[in-house]
């Protein structure tokens, strides 16, 4: 198993680039599965969770072909099989959103439970009972959903919670169904419209997207269709703070400037100087960083994905800043690890007081999910002498090409062989 060392203090310097959203790519992977007919995906980030999709996908009767770098022929004219395995589940939990698509498709599916994870329980029941209100018989049975439906009909839902996960599990499943379904406070973020777009490119009437109620007219069948996945706002915003740690100035080209408000906000109230330049972002750091309040919310709140990060940013910070996670209830595993390094945090419940600034210093630590992971990369581009991330996969999952894009950024940073 490969690690990162970091040796810290240097500035970033230079400009970096998004590549496609990962969060984004996974949905619409698996909405491939609703169409006989090829789809075709740009800017497709080649990450390890991209790379289980398609063992997922090719599971199932799909074809895959790389036409590029980052262009992926996906072709499932035949679904030859139903069920997504426990252990691909419990590696990645973003393949229950098979579960609608290959009901929907082929009347039947098994899908595995993900179980609980490093970052909280995770349940799953809002996706369940979303497909049972569309007609599909479900039943739990060793571990596994397993689901039935000659044909799925519209229905009129309304969510517990805006999950990101449930919309996109029912909005594909309603897509291909019969009559109208309406789903009620649907998850907003811009992943959630990026499958929206994908799937009314195939011929889905799909409208309300990016707002609190989605409205689907089900269709008999999809076609195939073209689609560039969306950048990756949460390897932007992480990339913005490794600039505003290190005291650099960066430019991140790319970055979807419309869907980071959030994160460009609570980064200027630090005093970090963010600009919009050449279509992305510039980010200036060379003053002390302020302490600032952060409650992470769904999206267009500030999102979950990027608080290890700035935990790991608020600890350079002169005051005390206060965190409070929202949506995951196990969310601070990075910060015992910070604290390893000489960060001075105090937690209680689902929140974190940060007091700074905090002189880190590098230490071996490891995390058990991929933004803690890219929240110690970062502590340890601010750290003195060397700072070692062990289970680089976490990494791996989700930010492509990491340490070649700090490098070119003028940080020491280098992947060894444990
Ligand atoms: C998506 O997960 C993302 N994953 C997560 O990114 C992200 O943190 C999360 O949305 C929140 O933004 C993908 O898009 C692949 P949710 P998802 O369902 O869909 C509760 C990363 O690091 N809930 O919106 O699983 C749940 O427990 C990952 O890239 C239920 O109660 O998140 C949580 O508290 C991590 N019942 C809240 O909703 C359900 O049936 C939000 O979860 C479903 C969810």
């Amino acid at each position: 198993m490969d690690k990162m060392l970091i040796r810290g203090g240097r500035p970033l310097r230079g400009t970096t680039t998004v590549s496609g959203s990962k969060n984004a790519a996974l949905p619409i992977l698996m909405a491939s599965l609703l169409t006989s007919e090829p789809v075709v995906l740009h800017n497709v980030p080649r990450l390890r969770d991209v790379r289980t999709a398609i063992s997922l996908l090719e599971g199932l009767g799909a074809k895959a072909r790389w036409l590029d770098e980052h262009s992926l022929e996906l072709h499932a004219a035949q679904v030859t099989g139903y069920e997504a395995s426990y252990d691909l589940v419990k590696t990645m939990r973003a393949s229950f959103v098979v579960l609608g698509p290959i009901l929907a498709r082929t009347g039947r599916a098994r899908v595995s439970t993900p179980g609980g994870c490093a970052i909280g329980a995770r349940p799953v029941n809002l996706h369940i009972g979303g497909l049972r209100a569309l007609g599909a018989r479900i039943q739990l049975r060793n571990g596994y959903v397993e689901a039935r439906a000659e044909h799925l009909t519209g229905a009129r839902l309304w969510l517990d919670n805006p999950s990101v996960g449930a919309t996109e599990n029912i909005m594909m499943a309603a897509a291909l169904g019969q009559g109208h379904t309406t789903i009620e406070n649907a998850a907003r973020e811009p992943e959630v419209q990026d499958l929206g777009r994908l799937l009314v490119a195939m011929g889905a009437r799909i409208t309300g997207t990016g707002t609190h109620v989605i409205a689907i007219e089900g269709v008999a069948r999809l076609h195939g269709a073209e689609h560039r996945v969306i950048p990756d706002r949460i390897e932007a915003g992480s990339l913005m703070v490794a600039a505003a740690i290190t005291g650099g100035d960066v430019v991140v080209e790319n970055a979807p400037v419309e869907q980071l408000d959030a994160v460009i906000t609570k980064l200027r109230e630090t005093g970090v100087n963010v600009t919009a330049q050449n279509g992305g972002l510039r980010v200036v750091a060379d003053g002390a960083l302020q302490p600032i309040e952060l409650r992470t919310l769904p999206y267009p709140g500030f999102p979950t994905d990027l608080q290890a990060q700035m935990m790991a940013l608020l600890t350079q910070a002169a005051g005390t800043s206060v965190i409070t996670e929202t949506i995951f209830e196990n969310r601070f595993m990075h910060a015992q690890e910070l604290l390893r390094m000489g960060a001075d945090i105090v937690m209680k419940g689902a929140t974190a007081v940060v007091r700074g600034p905090a002189r880190l210093s590098g230490a071996p630590v490891m995390a058990t999910d991929l933004r803690a992971s890219m929240g110690l990369i970062l502590a340890g581009l601010a750290a003195d002498q060397e700072t070692a991330v062990s289970r680089v996969y976490h990494l791996d999952r989700g930010y492509e090409a990491l340490d070649q894009k700090l490098q070119a950024l003028g940080a020491a940073i280098e992947r060894v062989a444990e």
